[in-house]
């Protein structure tokens, strides 16, 4: 009998779709290792518990409205989650903390996301240990952990006339690349979340984190120093499970995968800003004469929601239309994953978000990189400057420059030589989730830690 079948782990995601994505692949993850499953989430953003039959799902109310998320803004939109779901999560941990003993197995220990500020207390008040999931890098975290030192050298507020300036230290971090969150003028908003995010990290039993030791080592080692808390990189994650069903809220259109099997090898362009990102029309315009400028074949994830107007693409001029025609294919949401691994795509002109970022490094695929906002710069920064696998799209978003940089990436000598950097790191990745890689090892000692739990 598995030792860890009467062990039940509680999962507590945060709702934006790339950290549910993360949260319930770990989930996937520690069952596969034996453990019984039950993740507790908001009613915003709700997870289809039909495509994981193995988890028990409980809801907690959240105040939000659903049909108003989009209209509230990132920012207030996290304020707001962690406001209001603190007591109807409380309430829910303590009827399952009761109610154990009975056909439920007992409680091993509580994961949550640590964008919530609230969890770590609540559980040590009800004796039940905690950790915490970081769906983001670790170098992002470590710039959270500095970002004191970087006010007091005034850094902080970004000012438009320094942001080509490097952070010294930090190299090679550059002013623009700091997180000022969605309005560099009012960092407060993000420094607070950021503030939260070290706290509840500091006050947990430990930080599962998903990326691997030999992307991430130096910033990992400074996060063990500086955070004294154990660390657990078992990403990228997405890599544990060959089969994942996906867990996106929004259905994925497949036909872009047949769409891809009739283009010839490393000649498409995947575009794509992941779940939160918002374009005006005139950007979307920009991409969209940028992408027919560049003579290659794209394939273009326009988010419903992502654009103002919903009905944007139906109502574009037919003159536009046309110069899109036959050079590539608009899809509302993609099986990102397979689309990165499919031979067809030869970059991913990207926004940073961590997620992308990590699916893109396991496929070897270059990357273009245009971040907005939150972790997307410092991500962006070491994919260009670090890692060397991807550039930045520099002098904003003009069709010239869209078409120049995707020239580059996919019709020249330099991109070629990304693409082989990039191919390195893909085997790194895969070594790593392999049977005694570093991250099979990580899952191995997070394991161990949890049944360590009296
Ligand atoms: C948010 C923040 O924006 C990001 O900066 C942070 O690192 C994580 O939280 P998001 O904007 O959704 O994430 O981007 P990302 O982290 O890249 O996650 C997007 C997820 O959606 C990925 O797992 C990707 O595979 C998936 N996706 C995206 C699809 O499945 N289909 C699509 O068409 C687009």
């Amino acid at each position: 009998m598995n030792p860890r079948n009467n062990h039940r782990l509680i999962l507590f995601p945060h709702p934006f779709q790339g950290h549910m994505n993360s949260m319930i692949q770990l989930g996937r993850i520690l069952h596969a290792q034996g453990f019984s499953i039950t993740i507790i989430h908001t009613n915003f953003n709700a997870p289809d518990p039909s495509s994981h039959p193995h988890f028990a799902f409980r809801s907690i109310p959240d105040g939000i409205d659903q049909s108003k998320a989009s209209t509230l803004g990132i920012g207030n939109l996290l304020a707001l989650l962690d406001v209001q779901c603190a007591v109807p999560f409380e309430e829910c941990l303590r009827e399952m903390v009761s109610s154990q003993g009975g056909d439920a197995a007992p409680i091993a220990c509580l994961i949550s996301d640590s964008l919530f500020s609230f969890t770590c207390s609540v559980a040590q008040s009800l004796k039940v240990h905690a950790l915490v999931m970081r769906t983001g890098g670790a170098a992002y975290l470590y710039v959270a952990t500095i970002l004191p030192v970087l006010k007091e050298k005034g850094y902080i507020p970004v000012l438009g006339s320094r942001s080509e300036e490097a952070v010294k230290e930090f190299p090679p971090l550059l002013v623009k690349d700091i997180p000022a969150g969605l309005d560099p003028q009012k960092p407060e908003a993000i420094f607070r979340i950021l503030d939260n995010l070290i706290a509840v990290i500091k006050d947990s039993s430990g930080v599962i984190i998903n990326t691997f030791e030999e992307l991430e080592h130096s910033d990992l080692e400074s996060l063990r120093e500086v955070l004294s808390v154990p660390f657990f990189p078992i990403g990228p994650s997405h890599k544990f499970c060959v089969t994942s069903p996906s867990s996106s809220s929004q259905a994925e259109d497949r036909n872009c995968i047949s769409w891809l099997d009739k283009q010839l090898p490393k000649s498409v362009i995947y575009v794509s800003f992941g779940s939160l990102a918002a374009t005006s029309e005139a950007e979307m315009l920009e991409i969209a004469l940028g992408l027919a400028d560049s003579e290659q074949p794209f394939l273009w994830v326009v988010r419903s929601g992502s654009v103002c107007d919903p009905e944007w693409l139906e109502k574009s001029p037919s003159h536009f239309l046309k110069a899109l025609e036959g050079r590539g294919k608009i899809v509302k949401w993609a099986p990102q994953k397979e689309v990165l691994a499919h031979p067809a795509v030869g970059a991913f002109w990207t926004h940073s978000g961590w997620n992308s970022t990590l699916e893109s490094i396991s496929e070897g695929v270059p990357m273009l990189c245009m971040p907005r906002f939150a972790d997307q710069g410092v991500n962006a920064r070491y994919v260009s400057d670090v890692w060397r696998i991807g550039v930045h799209l520099n002098g904003g978003l003009e069709r010239e420059n869209i078409a120049r940089a995707i020239k580059r990436m996919l019709a020249e000598r330099e991109g070629e030589e990304i693409r082989e950097r990039a191919l390195v790191l893909k085997e790194k990745a895969s070594v790593s989730v392999r049977q005694g890689g570093p991250s099979y090892q990580a899952l191995d000692a997070l394991v161990s830690h949890i049944l360590s739990f009296k």
